[in-house]
């Protein structure tokens, strides 16, 4: 029998253009600059919703009622705290080690003491997400805090998410306008498509491994400057440029020599990050209420404007993420593990519409290397 081989498909580089997955989570055009979660817009929800309904919203469906939401608050609450394990860990990580290499490592640990590691339901994946979320305010801050030389703090049961992940960081509550902000980068930050690490998750999810090992190599995924790394990234520069006067010479020379401005462009957004006002414009909040005389909004928005005299590229997320982060009192090389924080929930949300799905991700490859050699033996080979 004559058996004709299919045409291969196009190779599509960095799977520009192909629609992997269907979702009913986020939607982004990019064309226009809109982000919805489960339809609702993302400015609507900016600056209002907590990032507890947003968690419900994801995992659940629908904004919570005031009964759901106290049953969800009460979950999170209930469960920040770590196995001492995972504390000791965190301890004894070496001093160079990275925060997202120990906040990988605690997750993947966390496995080892999670009771439904192995029940791949989505019940249990909703339970455990739910815990996932509770937990990983705890690992950062525990992380910052080892940096710092100090201990770690206990969860406060009488603080919302945000606010509690403020107090166990810096071991003191923080101002209402700091816990806004926080709740509102947390907000932004929860879902976006089918971005590098979610799509990551959901890979992983595919093959029927546990959320744990999905949400774990998704760390992994978020960890690279080309996309969660990028708001620490962004921060390194505005101090590296130094005064606002070597802003425009920096980013031509920056062009000049091909170097990327980091927090700057998308891969989808070609007219602007819906999210980044947001950020603009609580960094700027922010950035007054120090009144220390910083000016890395100011300088941010120079780079932006030196910027796009060379090239139409606009701000992503973690453009204003990183002033916003750092007037948070976040070190810049915490940055990462905070965006990790509020995605986890995306995360979650993915693995568990993957499960649902039932189909293994598997694409293929353009085969380049060399063809038909013939094998010569190790005694024979020159
Ligand atoms: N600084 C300078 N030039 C940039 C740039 C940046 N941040 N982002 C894109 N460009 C340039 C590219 O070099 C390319 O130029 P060319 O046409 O002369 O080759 C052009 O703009 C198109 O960009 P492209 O690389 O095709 O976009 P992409 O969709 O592959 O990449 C990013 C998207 C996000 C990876 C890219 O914009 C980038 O590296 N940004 C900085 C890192 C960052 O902020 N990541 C967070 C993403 S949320």
């Amino acid at each position: 029998m004559n058996m004709t081989p299919a045409a291969a498909p196009p190779f599509a580089k960095g799977l520009v253009g192909v629609v992997a997955a269907q979702t009913a989570l986020s939607s982004v055009d990019g064309t226009n600059g809109v982000l919805t979660y489960r339809g609702y817009n993302i400015h609507d929800l900016a600056g209002k919703a907590s990032y507890e309904e947003v968690v419900h919203l994801l995992l659940r469906g629908h904004l919570p009622a005031r009964a759901e939401l106290g049953a969800l608050d009460q979950s999170l609450r209930g469960n920040r705290g770590l196995p001492q394990p995972v504390l000791d860990h965190i301890a004894a990580a070496p001093a160079g080690a990275t925060p997202m290499d120990v906040l990988r490592t605690a997750v993947s640990m966390l496995a080892y003491f999670e009771a439904e590691t192995e029940d791949i339901s989505v019940e249990a994946t909703l339970r455990k997400g739910l815990r996932l979320v509770a937990q990983f305010p705890t690992i950062v801050a525990a992380i910052h805090r080892r940096r710092q030389g100090q201990a770690a703090v206990a969860p406060d049961p009488a603080l919302g998410h945000a606010a509690n992940f403020l107090y166990m960081l810096h071991g003191q509550a923080q101002s209402d306008l700091q816990n806004q902000a926080a709740n509102l980068y947390l907000v932004l930050l929860a879902d976006h498509s089918l971005n590098a690490s979610t799509f990551t998750a959901r890979v992983a999810a595919s093959t029927n491994a546990d959320l744990h090992a999905a949400v774990t190599a998704a760390i992994g995924a978020l960890k690279g400057n080309l996309h969660g790394g990028a708001a620490e990234a962004t921060m390194n520069m505005l101090l590296e440029i130094g005064p606002i006067e070597q802003v425009d010479p920096f980013v031509d020379r920056a062009f000049e020599t091909k170097r990327k401005i980091m927090g700057i462009g998308h891969r989808i957004y070609k007219s602007g990050d819906p999210r980044a006002r947001h950020l603009l414009e609580w960094a700027r909040r922010m950035e007054a209420a120090q009144g220390r005389g910083a000016n890395y909004v100011d300088m941010a928005l120079g780079v932006e404007r030196a910027v796009l005299r060379h090239k139409e590229l606009y701000p992503n997320v973690d453009f204003f993420s990183a002033p916003m982060l750092y007037y948070l009192g976040i070190p810049t090389d915490l940055d990462t593990c905070v965006f990790a924080t509020s995605r986890v929930v995306g995360w979650t949300a993915h693995v568990i519409e993957q499960y649902n799905d039932a189909t293994l991700i598997r694409p293929g490859a353009d085969y380049v290397g060399p063809k038909a050699q013939s094998y010569v033996e190790l005694d024979k080979r020159g």
